[in-house]
């Protein structure tokens, strides 16, 4: 039992990783000089339902945004990480990796500007994070809750080697409606995406 609190004291004790990278992007902590990534962001249909971007985009709300970002890191809640061109450090999208309440299980989302969509790095994105989570971040069990009509998501995370587990009927709360959400999942074991 001590072994257990003490093994989720030191998970809760987190710090960054070093930049992940695959020569085309990077995962690397946010910059306050992203805003422009965080103000695309927000105008996307999409995006701003599921996370905390801001719908109304203001300078402060974004940098409020960013600072949310650290603070998931700094109150031991998970990796909230900027999607980065390697070549111009230019960030276009997030991913974060956050702690669930089961031992050695962490939730993986992500979210790609849609000027920088259907480039590949959305799914590059989740190869970088997955190999990080199973390897050096010593989660054995990745998870992702996505909507059934998000094909998108759905398709970057079977890329990815993620296996469908089933649906969780009126699972999650959007303020004005409820949704279904798949289960998807990689595990240690899992066939390398
Ligand atoms: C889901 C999302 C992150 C995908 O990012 P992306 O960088 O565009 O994805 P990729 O370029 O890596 O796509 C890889 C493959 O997935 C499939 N795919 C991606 N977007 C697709 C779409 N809109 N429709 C159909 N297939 C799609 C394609 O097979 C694509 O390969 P191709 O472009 O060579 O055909 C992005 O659409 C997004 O940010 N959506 C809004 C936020 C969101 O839904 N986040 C996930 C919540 S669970």
């Amino acid at each position: 039992m001590c072994r257990v609190v003490l093994k989720w004291l030191v998970m809760t004790n987190l710090t960054y990783p070093d930049p992940l990278g695959d020569g085309v992007i990077s995962v690397r902590p946010w910059r306050d000089s992203d805003l422009p990534c965080v103000e695309q962001a927000s105008q996307d249909p999409r995006i701003p339902q599921g996370t905390t971007v801001p719908v109304h985009y203001t300078p402060e709300a974004g940098l409020a945004y960013i600072a949310r970002q650290h603070a998931r890191l700094t109150s031991g809640q998970g990796w909230s990480l900027a999607i980065a061109r390697q070549d111009t450090d230019e960030a276009v999208g997030h991913i974060n990796l956050m702690l669930r309440p089961q031992q050695g299980v962490a939730g993986i989302g992500y979210w790609i500007v849609p000027a920088a969509r259907r480039q590949g790095i959305g799914s590059r994105a989740i190869a970088l994070m997955t190999a990080w989570g199973l390897g050096a971040g010593n989660f054995a069990r990745i998870e992702a809750w996505v909507e059934p009509d998000n094909h998108a998501s759905q398709q970057v995370l079977e890329m990815n080697g993620y296996l469908l587990e089933g649906k969780l009927r009126s699972f999650l709360d959007f303020g004005t409606r409820r949704a279904d959400v798949l289960v998807y999942s990689r595990i240690t074991s899992d066939a390398e995406g």
